[in-house]
């Protein structure tokens, strides 16, 4: 038979389990003799000095010296839990995803983040949140790997760099924390005019949620589903809170920061402790599978970009219930390991680039902070599915693997032949054409709208979101040291719509500028321009 490459049980090595990583009444040594004291170095006399054979002394603090690992390089403050996918049988017909099939629960631990502070960082500043969600799924784990804003900063994976550069804190002083009060942050929104959609949805109330389980979350990019029959369709991710999507007005987040940094985590914990399970509905949009790649005009590649729900409707698909607290954080929530490339048959990527340089970089930052190539073995990355992959050693390799024959196929071990998966269990690439026109630096003609959406969003707000909207603009380049960025925002906003800049103008004690291009009222597709809601008193 096949030897089967898992981390064996401490059960199958022969050790007591350890559920929670320590056994026995006794204090021991990490080699398991039993210890006397911990209190006291070994010394000559009472008065010291104190001896270099103290073998508990040296490997306990050895041990302490080593317990940081890198944070994250971005999204490093987060918090976690466990929870349960089912699905509703809705998306049986576009994909074949085993963990969509009807009545199928599937174990799930999801993350939430802020994207730009350290670890330490409070919870409420004004910033995107991750909105991570491993799914457990029997066909290999699932990552959904979204935030709670449904566009991105930027098109192309290769400024990412760059935007977080920007939007940390600056390299001399390492200030702000908080994403958006500097002028490197608004020096590259307003350089690099694509983020300005992702700027606005920030600077509304979607940037201070209330709690992790009042947020939506979305997949952003657009992903290709592949149904039992072989047909594709293209599809957007959408997380929707049960308990409706709610936000901080800006005074309390500034005082919920001093009073309280752990509110969203201490939030979270105690609703699932209290038995108060957050829920969320995944739903997907979905879009026919065509060559252009585009819905109503949208282009569907280009992660600035939302299609609107009354364009394309979100389906529900099934239900997330989060119903139990990390027993160890470090062990769970800092340990987890996201991949957008962890996608199970019946799930597919797009060309979207912004996606396809994300499907580089997780692994990549993963190999440094977690140590090396074995971090799947880690308790919270192990797939609930069977592994049988053939890799081997490496630094913290924990499998004691079997046999001598790890490629396929072989003569030893059984003699076993290379199985492949049949085509209705294996992940199987879907055949997409590749362009033919050679290689090009160059972004497609539709990624150069940069404005109509910010206005699209701006035009669907209700008054009071204007107003918040307007403040938060004004505070935030209010914090800025250089005139001439402010003035360049502003030269932004004059191109998504003429009120915003000069109600944010006037706070800011300077002329609001004209548009340089034509506002784009009529976004790509005549039906958008009707989308904007009507207000009474608007
Ligand atoms: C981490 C979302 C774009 C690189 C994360 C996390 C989320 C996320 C939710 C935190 C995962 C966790 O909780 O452990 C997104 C979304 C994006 C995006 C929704 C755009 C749609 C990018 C791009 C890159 C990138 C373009 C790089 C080219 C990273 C890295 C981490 C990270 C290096 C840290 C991962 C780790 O240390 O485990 N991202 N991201 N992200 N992201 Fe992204």
């Amino acid at each position: 038979g096949t030897p089967e490459t898992r981390t064996p049980t401490g059960a199958e090595t022969g050790a007591p389990a350890t559920a929670n990583g320590q056994q026995g009444a006794y204090l021991t040594t990490s080699q398991g003799a039993r210890l006397r004291d911990t209190d006291h170095s070994l010394k000559a006399g009472p008065r010291g000095p104190v001896l270099l054979q103290d073998h508990h002394l040296r490997e306990k603090i050895t041990h302490f010296d080593h317990e940081r690992i890198p944070e994250r390089v971005v999204h490093a403050r987060g918090t976690g839990a466990h929870g349960v996918f089912e699905a509703y049988g809705t998306a049986e017909t576009v994909t074949k995803a085993g963990f969509l099939r009807k009545g199928t629960k599937t174990d799930v631990f999801v993350r939430f983040s802020t994207v730009l502070g350290s670890r330490g960082s409070a919870d409420t500043v004004r910033d995107t949140r991750g909105f991570a969600t491993k799914f457990y799924t029997d066909e290999g784990t699932f990552d959904l790997v979204g935030n709670n804003i449904p566009v991105f900063f930027i098109q192309d994976a290769i400024k990412f760099p760059d935007v977080i550069h920007a939007g940390k804190p600056h390299p001399d002083r390492e200030i702000p924390q908080a994403q958006s009060a500097h002028d490197t942050f608004w020096d590259f929104v307003s350089l690099h005019t694509e983020a300005q959609h992702h700027t606005m949805w920030n600077m509304s109330d979607r940037g201070i949620p209330r709690s992790y389980r009042t947020m939506e979350g979305f997949g952003v990019h657009t992903f290709r589903l592949v149904n039992e029959a072989g047909e594709t369709a293209l599809a957007k991710f959408h997380w929707k809170p049960k308990l409706g999507v709610h936000s901080l007005t800006w005074e309390e987040a500034q005082m919920i920061s001093g009073m309280d940094p752990d509110f969203h985590r201490r939030d979270l914990y105690d609703a699932i402790e209290a038995g108060a399970f957050p829920e969320w509905e995944l739903g997907i949009q979905v879009f026919p599978d065509t060559p252009e790649e585009t819905f109503e005009g949208i282009d569907l590649l280009d992660p600035t970009k939302i299609v609107p729900e009354e364009l394309a409707p979100v389906q529900p698909v099934g239900k997330l219930t989060l119903n139990r607290t990390p027993t160890n954080f470090f062990a769970e929530v800092e340990q987890v390991a996201f991949h957008p490339g962890h996608l199970p048959p019946g799930i597919d990527v797009t060309n979207d680039p912004l996606l396809q340089g994300r499907l580089f970089s997780y692994v990549d930052t993963q190999l440094t902070r977690l140590g090396g190539p074995n971090f799947s073995q880690i308790p919270i990355n192990r797939p609930h599915a069977p592994v049988n992959d053939m890799f081997r050693d490496g630094f913290h390799q924990q499998a004691v693997h079997a046999g001598v024959a790890p490629y396929k196929p072989n003569s030893l071990d059984g003699g076993n032949p290379f199985v492949a998966g049949d085509d209705e269990h294996a992940f199987v690439d879907v055949p997409v054409t590749v362009t033919e026109s050679g290689k090009v630096r160059a972004n497609p003609v539709s990624f150069d709208d940069h404005f109509s959406q910010a206005r699209l969003f701006w035009l669907s707000m209700s008054p009071v979101e204007k107003e918040h909207i307007i403040r938060a603009y004004t505070f935030e380049l209010g914090k800025c040291y250089h005139q001439a960025i402010k003035e360049r925002q502003l030269q932004c906003l004059a191109n998504i719509d003429p009120v915003l800049c000069a109600e944010v103008a006037t706070g800011l004690g300077l002329p609001a500028p004209e548009p340089t291009v034509p506002i784009a009222d009529a976004a790509p597709s005549p039906a958008l321009s009707q989308l904007g809601r009507e207000w009474p008193g608007d």
